[in-house]
Protein backbone atom coordinates (compact mmCIF):
# COMPACT_ATOMS: atom_id res chain seq x y z
CA UNK A 1 0.00 0.00 0.00
CA UNK A 2 1.12 3.71 -1.16
CA UNK A 3 -0.25 7.03 0.95
CA UNK A 4 0.70 10.07 0.74
CA UNK A 5 -0.28 11.95 4.50
CA UNK A 6 -0.20 15.77 5.08
CA UNK A 7 0.21 16.81 8.91
CA UNK A 8 -0.56 20.94 9.32
CA UNK A 9 -1.81 20.90 12.99
CA UNK A 10 0.34 23.64 13.81
CA UNK A 11 3.55 25.20 12.71
CA UNK A 12 5.01 22.39 10.70
CA UNK A 13 3.98 22.02 6.96
CA UNK A 14 5.05 17.85 6.61
CA UNK A 15 3.97 15.54 3.78
CA UNK A 16 4.87 11.70 3.45
CA UNK A 17 4.92 9.21 0.96
CA UNK A 18 4.93 5.52 2.94
CA UNK A 19 4.83 2.18 1.28
CA UNK A 20 4.23 -1.27 3.19
CA UNK A 21 5.37 0.13 6.63
CA UNK A 22 8.17 2.00 5.22
CA UNK A 23 8.49 5.99 5.14
CA UNK A 24 9.99 6.82 1.74
CA UNK A 25 9.87 10.39 2.16
CA UNK A 26 8.95 12.89 4.89
CA UNK A 27 9.07 16.52 4.23
CA UNK A 28 8.92 18.54 7.35
CA UNK A 29 8.90 23.08 6.53
CA UNK A 30 9.15 24.61 9.84
CA UNK A 31 7.84 27.73 10.49
CA UNK A 32 9.71 28.58 14.21
CA UNK A 33 12.18 31.81 12.55
CA UNK A 34 8.26 32.98 10.77
CA UNK A 35 6.63 33.17 14.30
CA UNK A 36 9.76 33.78 16.41
CA UNK A 37 9.26 37.24 16.11
CA UNK A 38 6.59 37.01 17.95
CA UNK A 39 7.32 35.09 20.94
CA UNK A 40 4.86 32.25 19.51
CA UNK A 41 2.91 30.81 16.75
CA UNK A 42 0.63 33.56 14.75
CA UNK A 43 -2.17 30.82 13.70
CA UNK A 44 -3.23 33.17 10.82
CA UNK A 45 0.52 33.32 9.65
CA UNK A 46 0.56 29.55 10.25
CA UNK A 47 -2.86 29.01 7.78
CA UNK A 48 -1.08 30.84 4.91
CA UNK A 49 2.45 29.63 5.33
CA UNK A 50 0.66 26.03 4.73
CA UNK A 51 -0.92 26.74 1.37
CA UNK A 52 2.02 28.48 0.50
CA UNK A 53 4.04 25.44 0.86
CA UNK A 54 1.76 22.42 0.76
CA UNK A 55 1.08 22.04 -3.17
CA UNK A 56 5.15 22.48 -4.31
CA UNK A 57 6.21 20.24 -0.88
CA UNK A 58 3.57 16.97 -2.28
CA UNK A 59 4.99 17.15 -5.80
CA UNK A 60 8.65 17.03 -4.23
CA UNK A 61 7.89 14.58 -1.89
CA UNK A 62 5.97 12.22 -4.92
CA UNK A 63 9.00 13.06 -7.15
CA UNK A 64 11.64 11.96 -4.29
CA UNK A 65 9.39 8.66 -3.96
CA UNK A 66 9.32 7.89 -7.51
CA UNK A 67 5.69 7.92 -7.09
CA UNK A 68 2.92 8.97 -9.53
CA UNK A 69 -0.44 10.24 -7.88
CA UNK A 70 -2.31 7.51 -9.76
CA UNK A 71 0.10 5.07 -7.99
CA UNK A 72 -1.38 6.19 -4.85
CA UNK A 73 -3.42 3.73 -2.84
CA UNK A 74 -5.01 5.82 -0.09
CA UNK A 75 -4.43 9.66 0.98
CA UNK A 76 -4.39 10.99 4.48
CA UNK A 77 -4.25 13.78 6.49
CA UNK A 78 -4.27 15.34 10.15
CA UNK A 79 -8.15 15.65 11.30
CA UNK A 80 -7.38 17.18 14.39
CA UNK A 81 -7.01 18.69 17.09
CA UNK A 82 -5.44 21.95 16.09
CA UNK A 83 -5.37 25.20 14.92
CA UNK A 84 -9.00 25.37 12.65
CA UNK A 85 -7.29 27.71 10.07
CA UNK A 86 -4.01 25.32 9.64
CA UNK A 87 -5.53 21.72 9.80
CA UNK A 88 -8.17 23.46 7.06
CA UNK A 89 -5.57 23.62 4.96
CA UNK A 90 -4.00 19.98 4.63
CA UNK A 91 -7.21 18.36 5.61
CA UNK A 92 -9.21 20.14 2.40
CA UNK A 93 -5.90 19.30 -0.12
CA UNK A 94 -6.02 15.76 0.90
CA UNK A 95 -9.66 15.42 0.45
CA UNK A 96 -9.22 17.23 -2.86
CA UNK A 97 -6.55 15.26 -4.25
CA UNK A 98 -8.95 11.81 -3.07
CA UNK A 99 -11.82 13.22 -5.07
CA UNK A 100 -9.51 13.96 -8.22
CA UNK A 101 -7.92 10.85 -8.01
CA UNK A 102 -10.78 8.69 -6.62
CA UNK A 103 -9.22 7.07 -3.88
CA UNK A 104 -9.81 6.11 -0.41
CA UNK A 105 -9.44 9.07 2.61
CA UNK A 106 -8.46 9.13 5.92
CA UNK A 107 -8.56 11.70 8.66
CA UNK A 108 -6.05 11.51 11.27
CA UNK A 109 -6.09 12.04 15.26
CA UNK A 110 -2.87 14.19 16.04
CA UNK A 111 -1.90 12.71 19.25
CA UNK A 112 -2.80 9.30 18.42
CA UNK A 113 -0.51 9.67 15.48
CA UNK A 114 2.36 11.04 18.03
CA UNK A 115 1.36 7.76 20.23
CA UNK A 116 3.09 5.46 17.18
CA UNK A 117 5.88 7.85 16.31
CA UNK A 118 8.11 6.06 19.44
CA UNK A 119 7.44 2.69 17.04
CA UNK A 120 8.88 3.93 13.94
CA UNK A 121 12.97 3.12 14.15
CA UNK A 122 15.92 2.84 11.79
CA UNK A 123 17.08 4.33 8.32
CA UNK A 124 14.82 4.30 6.40
CA UNK A 125 12.10 4.60 9.03
CA UNK A 126 10.24 1.82 9.29
CA UNK A 127 7.10 0.84 11.56
CA UNK A 128 7.90 -1.82 14.10
CA UNK A 129 4.82 -2.72 15.25
CA UNK A 130 5.66 -6.23 15.07
CA UNK A 131 7.37 -5.82 18.26
CA UNK A 132 4.33 -3.57 19.95
CA UNK A 133 3.24 -4.67 23.39
CA UNK A 134 0.90 -2.78 25.66
CA UNK A 135 2.48 0.47 26.79
CA UNK A 136 1.60 3.46 29.13
CA UNK A 137 2.05 6.63 26.69
CA UNK A 138 3.60 10.11 27.69
CA UNK A 139 2.80 12.66 25.33
CA UNK A 140 4.79 15.99 25.80
CA UNK A 141 4.37 19.14 23.43
CA UNK A 142 3.85 22.43 23.05
CA UNK A 143 -0.15 22.09 23.29
CA UNK A 144 -0.11 18.88 25.41
CA UNK A 145 0.66 17.32 27.92
CA UNK A 146 -1.00 13.55 28.38
CA UNK A 147 -0.67 9.86 30.01
CA UNK A 148 -2.77 7.15 27.49
CA UNK A 149 -2.99 3.72 28.04
CA UNK A 150 -2.52 1.93 24.93
CA UNK A 151 -3.62 -1.39 24.18
CA UNK A 152 -2.91 -1.87 20.28
CA UNK A 153 -2.72 0.49 17.35
CA UNK A 154 -6.91 1.12 17.42
CA UNK A 155 -7.46 1.04 21.16
CA UNK A 156 -6.35 3.30 23.56
CA UNK A 157 -7.42 5.36 26.48
CA UNK A 158 -6.47 8.62 28.34
CA UNK A 159 -5.63 8.25 31.95
CA UNK A 160 -4.39 12.26 32.56
CA UNK A 161 -3.81 15.26 30.87
CA UNK A 162 -2.79 18.92 32.13
CA UNK A 163 -5.40 20.10 33.66
CA UNK A 164 -3.58 24.11 32.72
CA UNK A 165 0.02 24.32 30.96
CA UNK A 166 1.38 22.05 28.61
CA UNK A 167 4.94 20.98 29.70
CA UNK A 168 6.26 22.80 26.50
CA UNK A 169 3.89 25.89 27.04
CA UNK A 170 5.72 26.15 30.63
CA UNK A 171 9.42 25.85 29.31
CA UNK A 172 8.48 28.35 26.63
CA UNK A 173 6.92 30.55 29.22
CA UNK A 174 9.66 30.15 31.63
CA UNK A 175 12.08 30.64 29.04
CA UNK A 176 10.26 34.20 27.66
CA UNK A 177 9.87 35.45 31.90
CA UNK A 178 14.01 34.82 31.49
CA UNK A 179 14.18 36.70 28.35
CA UNK A 180 15.69 33.51 26.11
CA UNK A 181 14.47 32.89 22.48
CA UNK A 182 11.23 31.26 21.42
CA UNK A 183 11.19 28.21 21.70
CA UNK A 184 12.10 28.12 24.90
CA UNK A 185 12.33 24.67 25.19
CA UNK A 186 15.33 24.09 23.55
CA UNK A 187 17.35 27.16 25.00
CA UNK A 188 16.60 25.78 28.25
CA UNK A 189 17.89 22.07 27.54
CA UNK A 190 21.03 23.55 26.10
CA UNK A 191 21.86 25.99 28.82
CA UNK A 192 20.52 23.84 31.51
CA UNK A 193 23.37 20.98 30.65
CA UNK A 194 25.63 24.09 32.63
CA UNK A 195 23.37 24.05 35.42
CA UNK A 196 22.67 23.06 38.51
CA UNK A 197 19.41 21.47 38.90
CA UNK A 198 18.51 21.55 42.59
CA UNK A 199 20.38 24.97 42.87
CA UNK A 200 16.53 26.19 43.16
CA UNK A 201 13.86 24.23 44.58
CA UNK A 202 10.93 25.09 42.31
CA UNK A 203 8.03 23.39 42.98
CA UNK A 204 7.16 19.65 41.89
CA UNK A 205 3.34 20.63 41.40
CA UNK A 206 0.77 17.40 41.29
CA UNK A 207 3.33 14.83 42.51
CA UNK A 208 2.06 13.47 45.32
CA UNK A 209 -1.38 13.05 44.19
CA UNK A 210 -2.16 9.57 43.13
CA UNK A 211 -4.29 10.50 39.45
CA UNK A 212 -2.49 11.19 36.43
CA UNK A 213 -3.03 14.78 35.52
CA UNK A 214 -0.62 17.90 35.47
CA UNK A 215 -0.52 20.94 36.39
CA UNK A 216 2.41 23.32 35.32
CA UNK A 217 0.71 26.93 35.40
CA UNK A 218 2.23 27.36 39.39
CA UNK A 219 6.02 26.42 38.53
CA UNK A 220 5.55 29.16 35.90
CA UNK A 221 4.23 31.64 38.48
CA UNK A 222 6.93 30.03 40.78
CA UNK A 223 9.66 31.34 37.78
CA UNK A 224 8.08 34.56 37.56
CA UNK A 225 8.60 35.28 42.04
CA UNK A 226 11.87 33.91 41.51
CA UNK A 227 13.17 36.59 38.78
CA UNK A 228 11.21 39.17 40.13
CA UNK A 229 12.81 38.44 44.01
CA UNK A 230 16.30 37.75 42.22
CA UNK A 231 16.46 40.30 39.32
CA UNK A 232 20.25 39.88 39.16
CA UNK A 233 19.95 35.96 38.04
CA UNK A 234 19.24 37.11 34.00
CA UNK A 235 22.68 39.22 34.29
CA UNK A 236 24.79 36.10 35.26
CA UNK A 237 25.39 33.25 33.29
CA UNK A 238 26.00 30.78 35.88
CA UNK A 239 23.12 31.83 37.68
CA UNK A 240 20.47 31.74 34.47
CA UNK A 241 22.29 28.57 33.80
CA UNK A 242 21.60 27.23 37.35
CA UNK A 243 17.75 29.09 37.08
CA UNK A 244 17.49 26.90 33.57
CA UNK A 245 18.62 23.41 34.85
CA UNK A 246 15.90 23.78 38.12
CA UNK A 247 13.15 24.73 36.73
CA UNK A 248 13.83 21.61 33.72
CA UNK A 249 14.01 19.36 36.67
CA UNK A 250 10.91 20.19 38.37
CA UNK A 251 9.06 19.53 35.01
CA UNK A 252 11.19 16.20 34.41
CA UNK A 253 11.12 14.65 37.74
CA UNK A 254 7.02 15.55 37.28
CA UNK A 255 6.50 13.45 34.46
CA UNK A 256 8.60 10.73 35.01
CA UNK A 257 7.70 9.55 38.37
CA UNK A 258 3.87 9.96 37.30
CA UNK A 259 4.51 8.38 34.25
CA UNK A 260 6.32 5.42 35.77
CA UNK A 261 3.61 5.16 38.78
CA UNK A 262 1.24 5.30 36.15
CA UNK A 263 2.60 2.06 34.45
CA UNK A 264 3.52 0.10 37.75
CA UNK A 265 -0.44 0.58 38.75
CA UNK A 266 -1.58 -0.91 35.72
CA UNK A 267 1.29 -3.87 35.84
CA UNK A 268 2.12 -2.47 32.54
CA UNK A 269 6.07 -2.89 31.65
CA UNK A 270 6.53 -0.60 28.14
CA UNK A 271 7.12 3.10 28.75
CA UNK A 272 7.16 5.23 25.70
CA UNK A 273 7.49 9.33 24.95
CA UNK A 274 6.66 11.37 22.37
CA UNK A 275 6.00 14.98 21.12
CA UNK A 276 8.39 17.95 20.85
CA UNK A 277 9.60 18.26 24.95
CA UNK A 278 10.59 14.46 24.00
CA UNK A 279 13.86 16.34 21.98
CA UNK A 280 14.84 16.83 25.90
CA UNK A 281 17.99 15.21 27.01
CA UNK A 282 17.18 15.80 30.74
CA UNK A 283 14.22 13.97 30.00
CA UNK A 284 15.62 11.51 27.64
CA UNK A 285 17.95 10.68 30.44
CA UNK A 286 15.56 10.28 33.42
CA UNK A 287 13.33 8.40 31.73
CA UNK A 288 16.28 5.65 30.77
CA UNK A 289 17.32 5.70 33.95
CA UNK A 290 14.22 5.18 35.37
CA UNK A 291 12.80 2.31 33.43
CA UNK A 292 16.55 0.23 33.80
CA UNK A 293 15.77 1.15 37.33
CA UNK A 294 12.25 -0.48 37.31
CA UNK A 295 13.25 -3.33 34.40
CA UNK A 296 11.17 -1.65 31.57
CA UNK A 297 11.73 -1.70 28.06
CA UNK A 298 11.57 2.24 26.91
CA UNK A 299 10.50 3.61 23.26
CA UNK A 300 11.49 7.15 22.92
CA UNK A 301 10.52 8.70 19.51
CA UNK A 302 13.51 9.29 17.75
CA UNK A 303 14.08 13.12 17.52
CA UNK A 304 13.23 13.70 14.44
CA UNK A 305 9.87 12.48 14.63
CA UNK A 306 9.81 13.79 18.35
CA UNK A 307 8.13 17.14 16.69
CA UNK A 308 5.11 17.34 14.21
CA UNK A 309 5.73 14.57 11.09
CA UNK A 310 3.28 13.17 8.18
CA UNK A 311 5.20 10.34 8.70
CA UNK A 312 3.70 9.29 11.86
CA UNK A 313 -0.25 10.40 10.13
CA UNK A 314 0.92 8.00 7.01
CA UNK A 315 2.13 4.66 9.17
CA UNK A 316 -1.21 5.25 11.26
CA UNK A 317 -3.10 5.42 8.38
CA UNK A 318 -1.79 2.68 6.71
CA UNK A 319 -2.07 0.56 9.88
CA UNK A 320 -5.79 1.02 10.46
CA UNK A 321 -6.26 0.65 6.67
CA UNK A 322 -5.11 -2.71 7.28
CA UNK A 323 -6.82 -3.08 10.29
CA UNK A 324 -10.91 -2.45 8.30
CA UNK A 325 -10.77 0.70 10.15
CA UNK A 326 -13.52 2.72 7.85
CA UNK A 327 -12.65 5.40 5.71
CA UNK A 328 -13.28 9.31 6.30
CA UNK A 329 -16.06 11.12 4.10
CA UNK A 330 -14.47 13.59 1.23
CA UNK A 331 -16.72 16.27 3.02
CA UNK A 332 -16.03 15.82 6.41
CA UNK A 333 -15.11 18.87 8.40
CA UNK A 334 -11.70 19.38 10.57
CA UNK A 335 -12.02 18.80 14.58
CA UNK A 336 -10.17 21.48 16.07
CA UNK A 337 -10.71 20.19 19.76
CA UNK A 338 -10.72 16.43 18.91
CA UNK A 339 -10.38 14.56 22.10
CA UNK A 340 -8.47 11.65 22.39
CA UNK A 341 -10.93 8.99 23.60
O1 LIG B 1 5.29 18.61 19.32
P1 LIG B 1 5.74 20.01 19.05
O2 LIG B 1 6.72 20.24 17.93
O3 LIG B 1 4.52 20.94 18.68
C1 LIG B 1 3.32 20.92 19.34
O4 LIG B 1 2.43 20.12 18.91
O5 LIG B 1 3.21 21.69 20.31
O6 LIG B 1 6.32 20.60 20.41
C2 LIG B 1 6.85 21.89 20.54
C3 LIG B 1 7.23 22.10 21.97
C4 LIG B 1 7.63 23.54 22.28
O7 LIG B 1 6.99 23.94 23.46
C5 LIG B 1 9.15 23.44 22.48
O8 LIG B 1 9.66 24.39 23.37
C6 LIG B 1 9.28 22.05 23.05
O9 LIG B 1 8.36 21.28 22.32
N1 LIG B 1 10.65 21.52 22.90
C7 LIG B 1 11.48 21.30 23.93
C8 LIG B 1 12.70 20.85 23.37
N2 LIG B 1 12.56 20.82 22.01
C9 LIG B 1 11.29 21.23 21.75
N3 LIG B 1 11.29 21.43 25.25
C10 LIG B 1 12.33 21.13 26.06
N4 LIG B 1 13.53 20.72 25.60
C11 LIG B 1 13.76 20.57 24.28
N5 LIG B 1 14.95 20.15 23.84
ZN1 LIG C 1 2.22 17.42 17.90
Amino acid sequence: MIILAIETSCDETSVAVVREGVVVTNLVASQIQLHAEYGGVVPELAAREHLKNLAPMVRTALAAAGVTPAELDALAATRGPGLPNALLVGLKAAQGMAFALRKPFLGIHHHEAHLFSPWITGDPPRGDFAAFVPNISLIVSGGHTMIVHVDSEVKHRVLGATIDDAAGECFDKAAKLMGLAYPGGPEIDRLARRGNPAAIAFPRPLLRDTHDDFSFSGLKTAVRYHIRDHPATLASGPQLCDLCASVQAAIVEVLVTKTVRAARRRGLRCITASGGVTCNQSLREALTRACAKEGFQLRLASRALCTDNAAMVGLLAERKLLHGVPTTDLDAEILPGWALP
